[in-house]
């Protein structure tokens, strides 16, 4: 009679692969070369696979080839070798429908005389995007504290700055040059109490601002008065650090409507033009092109041969507080172009590459 024992932890029993197929994970079974034995149901949906259609494929080689094989491949080969060894690791995977992060175990078997691997594949893209999105809450929702009692201290120096400058307006000689300095405060002070009443809005409701209405606006005189608006801002830069910027502007002939804000709309401007003179050191040049595209688009690109970012800053940029300059940034300036861009129905792009410039673009949809 045949001598009962417990399977050692290497060793285990029959498996009854029917049951594997009730699992919530992704379970395939390989050879020592990596030929697939067994593919459950769950992993049939995962990967969009039909089981027949990859029994006696090899894993590595014909069903899932993609950049990180060689990685996995050896851990396949690390765990064959300590008979008994789990693995455990989360890669990105390119799945016919899209990009999953699924997280594998590996841990090796003998059956009979040969030896196994088994791999479960459990896909925790969404539990990861959750943990992102509650990250991401948490964070916008201190932004928006920090927001509103910077929007208070911000609106009592905007009611002092409109006030001096109408009085002052009072006290000038309808023939002083001074009058259209004066006026050029009153119309930032203007775009500021904007600012203030979205910011406002934002953190009350996330509601359209109240009196902040859309018109039809055309994006070439945004650029152009945003342009007019950095001017001052490139000459401290000049001043301060020697930056020596040139302003180009290559703009479309016809008229480009769209349905905005223009406060909105030049503080999206100023913002991107303020990051493309602060990015410039010595001489450089800031090209502002704007274009239709596909007939729907309008499109305005802000173009710097300032010192360019590498990958790392380019996937963190449109995060609120994200700042590489330290106390002199804010790190709110792109998260808000994003926000009233995303609202408007547009979007912005960003091409960069350390030590070669930016260009950021904004499309936005064209009003009919
Ligand atoms: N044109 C640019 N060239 C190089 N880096 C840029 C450019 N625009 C933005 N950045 C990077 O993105 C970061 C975030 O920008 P932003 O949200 O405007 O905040 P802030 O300007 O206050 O730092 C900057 O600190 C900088 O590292
Ligand atoms: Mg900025």
């Amino acid at each position: 009679m045949e001598q009962l024992s417990f399977p050692s932890a290497h060793e285990l029993p029959e498996i009854d692969f029917a049951t594997l197929d009730l699992l919530p994970y992704g379970i395939i079974v390989v050879d020592d070369e990596g030929r697939i034995l067994y593919y459950n149901a769950r992993e049939e949906q995962i990967a969009h696979r039909r089981r027949e259609d990859v029994l006696g494929k090899n894993f590595f080689k014909e069903v899932a080839p993609c950049t990180q094989v060689q990685e996995f491949y050896g851990r396949f080969e690390e765990a064959m070798r300590t008979a008994g060894f789990v693995a455990n690791f989360n890669f990105e995977f390119p799945f016919p429908d899209r990009l999953r992060e699924v997280e594998i175990s590996l841990a090796s078997f003998r059956k009979e005389n040969s030896q196994l691997c088994l791999i479960s594949v459990s896909d925790v893209t969404e539990k990861n995007l959750l943990r992102e999105h509650i990250r991401r809450a948490e964070r916008l929702r201190e932004v928006g504290e920090v927001a509103a009692e910077v929007a208070h201290s911000f609106n009592n120096l905007l009611t002092v700055i409109r006030g001096n400058a109408e009085l002052a307006l009072t006290m000038l000689a309808q023939s002083d040059p001074a009058r259209q300095r004066v006026a050029k405060i009153m119309k930032a002070a203007d775009d500021g109490e904007q600012i203030v009443k979205r910011i406002r809005a934002s953190t009350q409701h996330q509601e359209q601002p109240e009196g902040v209405e859309h018109t039809a606006v055309d994006l070439n005189q945004v650029v152009k008065d945003s342009i007019a608006f950095t001017e001052d801002y490139a000459r401290a830069a000049q001043d301060e650090r020697g930056a020596r910027v040139r302003f180009e502007t290559v703009l479309a002939e016809d008229k480009l409507s769209v349905l905005a804000h223009p406060s909105e709309l030049r503080e999206v401007f100023t913002n991107l033009l303020r990051n493309a003179v602060d990015a410039i050191e010595g001489e450089g040049r800031i090209t502002v092109r704007t274009r239709t595209e596909r007939e729907r688009w309008h499109v305005a690109e802000v173009e710097d041969t300032g010192q360019g970012m590498d990958s790392e800053v380019q996937g963190k940029l449109f995060l609120p507080l994200f700042t590489t300059k330290g106390a002199r940034g804010t790190g709110l300036g792109l998260a808000t172009c994003y926000t009233i861009v995303r609202r408007y129905g547009g979007d912005i792009q960003v091409k960069s590459a350390k030590g070669a410039g930016s260009t950021f673009s904004v499309t936005l949809p064209a009003a009919l």
